[in-house]
């Protein structure tokens, strides 16, 4: 018999199971608790509760680790390239030179988007935020490619169209925004220097692709790429669970991506610093205001649910920031304001006890400022780059025999029956 937890409840005591995973985490498996007890388990925003096992990734928040199959991240942000590491992700193994070039040519093959699509764009109001945009634009993917997904090498096919086409689509929308002409995919060009050129590339402006920046949206994408059962991934296993297409269910990950509490928080970050920065006021009092209960403030691109230690994501972009606009020649003063407030943070007991540190969102935006992106498309960049995650994470709960249709249960707390008042004799 496995080990086991007793619960001891009306008089009698029940033995529920231990499961332990490969890197000796420990759960309940409470499976059975409603059926045996009558009893469910309460865990408002899920922070003890695991959804699912899953082989994809592996996060030590205590320790700040994180690996995609197994392989640590700073890995993979050192030799690999983010298809390489979008391969791993969804297919589960590093390819060989021959999936590689296969991977890389179904991602070229399906890199332009159906013509029609740019009517959808022109009809969104100048303003749109381009998250809504995206999440909308996926989602009517479906009726352009309204193919089943039934066999494998057509999940193939929808896969790496989404992920090639979700780039394209993403610099389209910015270029219509603009008013610009639309710049088309590139065979010669790799994934990240394509959608660069795709953003920047003009008729009377050629853009030369510096490959200090490409090789910097590389890194980028994939730090970004996966993160266990985060927000918006959790929606795209929800959403996927009532069976519905796998656009539709990347188009709610992406919508959830777009709070400030969640993706949305390499926008706010950049927001929060310029903010500081005109006010002329000193750090400390921005710090002290994030420690007022009182005060809907906090300090955007700090603390994490899982992270209890400094995001290893952030140690690499904090690094990365240096080294490109170093290498670019340029200097960007909220990076420097981004360092000041962090060290002022981290001295500070309030965050010292709640073991708040920069998370992935801290220090993106200046990486991204210095690709030239506009910052309502910070999270745009995010999005991309979990795609292959939430991918992988659809993938493989379509994939699991034991994988069913997601519907948590509640505590009602509502009034008791009572009968319907007539609208006359109401007061
Ligand atoms: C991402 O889950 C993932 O993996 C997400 C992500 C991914 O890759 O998918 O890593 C990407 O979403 C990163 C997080 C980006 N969000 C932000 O940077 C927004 C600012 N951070 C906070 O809002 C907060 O830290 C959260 C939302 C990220 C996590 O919050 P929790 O786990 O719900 O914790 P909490 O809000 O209950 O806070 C616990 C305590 C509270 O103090 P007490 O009431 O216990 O005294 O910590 C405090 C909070 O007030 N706190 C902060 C703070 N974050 C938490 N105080 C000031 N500033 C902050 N940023």
């Amino acid at each position: 018999m496995s080990e086991t937890a007793k619960l001891t409840y009306a008089g009698q005591t029940y033995e529920l199971p231990i499961i332990e995973g490969s890197e000796g985490e420990r759960a309940v498996d409470i499976s059975r608790l409603r059926a045996d007890t009558g009893l469910i388990t309460l865990d408002i925003g899920y922070g003890n509760t695991g959804s699912c096992t899953s082989t994809i990734t592996f996060m030590n928040g205590e320790e700040g680790i994180l690996r995609y199959r197994g392989i640590p991240v700073e890995q993979l942000a050192e030799h690999s390239s983010f298809v390489e590491t979008a391969y791993l992700l969804i297919h589960g193994e590093l390819p060989n030179q021959k999936e590689l070039n296969r991977f890389s040519i179904l991602l070229n093959d399906a890199s332009l988007v159906h013509e029609d699509l740019k009517i959808f764009y022109s009809n969104f109001p100048r303003l749109s935020h381009p998250m809504g945009i995206l999440s909308s634009m996926v989602n009517a993917l479906r009726s352009f490619y309204p193919e089943l997904q039934t066999l494998e090498e057509e999940i193939d096919m929808t896969v790496t169209r989404l992920l090639s086409k979700v780039r394209t689509m993403a610099a389209m929308s910015y270029k219509m925004s603009r008013g610009h002409t639309v710049v088309y995919p590139r065979p010669d060009l790799s994934y990240c220097a394509n959608f660069l050129n795709m953003m920047f590339d003009s008729p009377v402006r050629p853009y030369e692709v510096d490959d200090v920046l490409a090789e910097a949206l590389n890194i980028f994408w994939i730090l970004h790429a996966d993160h266990e059962q985060n927000c918006s991934t959790s929606a795209v296993r929800m959403v996927g669970s009532g069976r519905v297409n796998l656009y539709a269910a990347i188009s709610a990950g992406i919508a959830a991506l777009w709070g400030p509490l969640h993706g949305g928080a390499n926008q706010s970050v950049v927001e929060m610093l310029q903010d500081i920065d005109a006010s002329g006021r000193g750090f400390q009092h921005y710090v002290d205001r994030a420690k007022d209960r009182n005060d809907p403030f906090r300090l955007m691109g700090f603390g994490h649910r899982v992270y209890k230690a400094y995001d290893p994501r952030a140690k690499i972009i904090k690094a990365m920031c240096d080294r490109v606009l170093a290498k670019l020649k340029i200097s960007d003063p909220l990076l420097d304001l981004a360092k000041e407030l962090e060290a002022v943070a981290l001295k500070d007991a309030y965050f010292i006890d709640h073991n708040l540190y920069p998370n992935v969102d801290f220090y993106s935006g200046i990486i991204l400022r210095a690709m030239g992106i506009p910052t309502n498309m910070f999270t745009v960049m995010f999005a991309i780059g979990r795609l292959p995650g939430w991918i992988a994470q659809w993938k493989e709960s379509m994939d699991d025999p034991n994988w069913r249709l997601c519907r948590p249960r509640q505590i009602y707390t509502g009034p008791r029956e009572t009968n319907y008042v007539p609208i006359e004799e109401r007061p």
